[in-house]
């Protein structure tokens, strides 16, 4: 029976893979560590809660002793635990470095000492940097982040790269291009424009609109991340994405359309410092290597989501309650 390590289990992809990996797997049993943070919620986890191969223990991976002890009878570890906002990077920067940069440090020593049968690093498209009109992200293209989030991914990812070389622990790193689909925190691109429109509220686009990412399904960068843990390679980097590339404001003007609302809904704002313009992936190497594609055609997985937020109006309510107000001001200014 294999003993997985999860990290930031009770985030929205984190969450997601803990679920499937009970599910579709009898003989697995999981560790979730999470100290939750404002992105970590238990009410993702409600229907495993009850699960006996799940357990599930608040902790911080920045605290040495807490992920020890997490670690004893481990076989493997997959961390998802992250620091994941582009924006709350730019507002402070602290936060990211301490938990993506030395907080995989303290998981990769962990890790080592358990002597794991392999480790993946969950990490990101945004570690290549920005695309201009043409091409795509490989494995081979060259670490060039841009923000303080991608760059502190991008010092675990060396991070990752410098033990499997110097201690020969058994890693895998995934970069994965933009994900949705349900339990994503209301701060990223689609959950906040389709929460907002449920509630007539305006969607802020920041600058012209034309930023272009490929979304792909979250259940398909969760079968991904499984099939990086079960068939990766130790050492080799796999790209995941979803083949789906869009401007963001086709895509917001596709939420308005399947949610029944307004253009007037769209208000136009400052834009993001240093922001990206393009992300696309070549998700070749995992179709070839790892026998994985992406199955979730966007049509069906927007809707769904969208069906989804709409039936979890509590869920969305208890978060945008609170702390987000703050946040939100901070970032948008005063509701429109
Ligand atoms: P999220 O913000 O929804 O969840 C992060 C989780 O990590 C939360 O449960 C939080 O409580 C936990 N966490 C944060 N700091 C911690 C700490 N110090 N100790 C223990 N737990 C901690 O993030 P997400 O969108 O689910 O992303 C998960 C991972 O996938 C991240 O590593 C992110 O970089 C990567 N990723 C995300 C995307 C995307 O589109 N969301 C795409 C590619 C890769
Ligand atoms: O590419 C993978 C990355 O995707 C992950 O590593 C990150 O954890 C995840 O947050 C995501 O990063 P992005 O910055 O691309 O996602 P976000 O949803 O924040 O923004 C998507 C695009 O939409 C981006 O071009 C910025 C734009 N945007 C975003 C918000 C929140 C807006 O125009 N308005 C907004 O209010």
């Amino acid at each position: 029976m294999a003993r997985v390590l999860v990290t930031g289990g009770a985030g929205f992809i984190g969450s997601n893979f803990v679920r499937l990996l009970l599910t579709t797997d009898p003989a697995v049993e999981v560790v979730n560590f999470d100290c939750l943070t404002y992105a970590g919620n238990l009410a993702n986890l409600a229907d495993v809660a009850d699960n006996p191969r799940h357990a599930f223990v608040r902790g911080d991976i920045t605290d040495r002793e807490q992920v020890r002890a997490a670690m004893r009878g481990v076989t493997d570890v997959i961390h998802f635990a992250a620091e994941s906002h582009v924006d709350r990077s730019i507002q402070d920067s602290g936060p990211f470095v301490r938990t993506n940069v030395t907080g995989t440090q303290i998981l990769l020593d962990a890790a080592r000492e358990a002597k794991v049968s392999k480790y993946v690093q969950v990490s990101t498209d945004e570690v290549y940097g920005s695309l201009g009109a043409t091409g795509l992200f490989t494995e081979e293209t060259p670490l060039q982040p841009n923000s303080p989030y991608s760059a502190s991914k991008a010092g675990a990812d060396l991070l990752v790269r410098a033990y499997h070389h110097t201690f020969g622990l058994p890693a895998v790193t995934t970069r994965c291009s933009n994900n949705y689909g349900p339990y994503q925190f209301p701060e990223k691109l689609i959950p906040l424009f389709v929460s907002n429109l449920l509630a007539d509220e305006s969607v802020p686009v920041y600058g012209d609109g034309m930023q272009i990412r490929d979304w792909i399904h979250v259940l398909d960068h969760c079968r991904g991340v499984e099939a990086a843990w079960r068939e990766g390679m130790p050492g080799e980097v796999y790209n995941f994405g979803g083949r789906c590339e869009m401007p963001n404001i086709e895509l917001t003007k596709l939420l308005l359309k399947l949610l029944g609302k307004p253009d007037s809904l769209i208000r136009y704002v400052k834009d993001r410092p240093g922001h990206d313009r393009r992300y696309a992936i070549d998700c070749s190497k995992a179709e070839r290597d790892l026998g994985w594609t992406p199955r979730v055609p966007f049509d069906r997985g927007l809707a769904e989501t969208i069906d989804w937020y709409r039936a979890n109006a509590a869920w969305v309510a208890e978060i945008k309650s609170g702390a987000y107000r703050e946040y939100y001001e901070k970032q948008y200014g005063k509701l429109a």
